[in-house]
């Protein structure tokens, strides 16, 4: 099977590495990127690369994806690109007719959600949206066990997201919090993702609230540790992490810049159209064995409990039936195993299998979190409504 990708950055040259570890056939073989001796860079430091014998010299490469597409004789293609990009570069994508697998956010805006919904009703191809979470084995069980009934219909959810690698948001120069979005598409498209799956029910209106009141400060935003005077004192700083926390830190852009965009916490609310809701937390200061990604899903005849960092599922009968603990075993594996189960159902789908996240989940995740956005600023409950992004059949983005 051949592969291509568009984008051929960080995430690009990780990801194609669970593509080799699947040993199901496919191989690389184009690659678009506006820096080709950077992606050929990132490719000879792979040590996939290495392991799985590919020689990149049998790679064709593009400075033009369009070129790409026209030229190769694809199975299936990436995109990789940056957020703001993902929607402008699928709905041109999708055009040449084959399988496409796109990252997160699918859309940051409601513009490009447009983009992206017009662009798949021209070109209605096989598409998958990188959402890991969904994927990992732990939250498929939960699926299951709510599928099966275990604890009756689901009347509540609370889900939290306490990033233990929080500081790492805000020590870049250039966030880029205006062209990806912030934090709400950034992390919760994942969360709020595996929360619907779980319910499985339409999202109606949504409320939010955010605040950015530890990363704040004086200090202009490309101030460098080694050239800061606080650099031995700040807890951010590399000489307190090292000190305090044993934590390897080589400091980079400060932590305590006043570039006022995005938070450091946040929550939202968001009812489902049977009436019940779920409430979504994300906290970026909290680290260590704070860590906590998961949820708590609540029936009349019992609850359900998840963590990804602590791979375990509890679950307690309201009834007389036992209760009972499962133990996964998949916390080391990149995305808790979701990611290498992505490369799987993105070959299945190339094999024409269905997708289990088909672009219509990560629009609705994107939708979500816009509204989530454009509520911390209104103060209001935003309404999510695919009719503002139906085509002109008047159906939302089919499954
Ligand atoms: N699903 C996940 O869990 C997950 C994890 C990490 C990153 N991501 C997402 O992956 C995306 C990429 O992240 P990254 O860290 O690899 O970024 P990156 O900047 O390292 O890579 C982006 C690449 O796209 C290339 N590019 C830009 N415009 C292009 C164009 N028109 N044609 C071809 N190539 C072009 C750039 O040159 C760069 O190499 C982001 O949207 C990020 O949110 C998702």
């Amino acid at each position: 099977m051949n592969l291509g990708i568009i984008g051929y950055g960080n995430r690009a040259n990780y990801f194609v590495g669970r593509f080799f570890d699947a040993k199901r056939g496919v191989k690389l073989t184009a690659v678009a990127d506006l820096d080709l001796d950077r992606a050929r860079k990132r490719m000879e430091n792979n040590r996939f690369f290495k392991q799985y014998d590919i020689n990149i010299d049998d790679i064709h490469f593009y400075t033009d994806f369009h070129e790409m597409m026209q030229k190769e004789d694809l199975d299936g293609v990436l995109i990789c690109t940056k957020c703001h990009q993902h929607s402008q570069n699928a709905a041109e994508a999708m055009a040449y007719g084959i399988p496409v697998f796109l990252e997160k956010p699918v859309s940051v805006t409601r513009e490009q959600l447009k983009i992206l919904q017009d662009g798949y009703f021209a070109h209605p191809v096989p598409t998958m949206v990188s959402f890991p979470l969904r994927y990992a084995p732990i939250c498929r069980f939960v699926k299951k066990l709510i599928d099966d009934g275990t604890i009756g219909k689901v009347q509540q959810v609370q889900a939290l997201n306490n990033v233990p690698y929080g500081p790492s948001y805000f020590r870049g120069f250039d966030m880029g919090f205006d062209l990806n979005g912030g934090l709400w598409p950034q992390k919760a498209t994942h969360d709020l993702d595996y929360v619907n799956y779980l319910i499985g029910e339409e999202p109606v209106e949504i409320c939010a609230m955010e605040a950015k009141t530890v990363f704040i400060g004086d200090h202009d935003p490309s101030l460098r540790c080694e050239n800061c005077p606080e650099r031995d004192t700040c807890p951010e700083g590399p000489l307190q992490q090292a000190m305090d926390w044993a934590e390897d830190d080589d400091g980079g852009f400060c932590a305590f810049s006043n570039n006022k965009n995005g938070h450091d916490s946040a929550s939202a609310l968001v009812r489902y159209a049977s009436g019940i809701h779920a409430v979504y937390s994300q906290n970026f200061y909290s680290r260590k064995g704070a860590q906590k990604r998961g949820a708590v899903i609540i029936g009349y005849r019992g609850t359900i409990q998840f963590d990804f960092y602590s791979d375990q599922v509890q679950v307690w009968m309201h009834d007389g039936r036992p209760s009972a603990t499962y133990q996964f075993h998949n916390n080391g594996k990149p995305h808790f195993g979701g990611d290498q189960a992505m490369a799987h159902n993105f070959i299945d789908i190339m094999e024409g299998k269905p997708s289990l996240a088909p672009l219509e989940t990560g629009m609705l995740s994107a939708l979500m979190c816009i509204s989530a956005m454009e509520s911390c600023s209104s103060h209001t409950f935003v309404p999510i409504r695919r009719d503002d992004w139906k085509g002109p059949e008047g159906k939302g983005c089919p499954e």
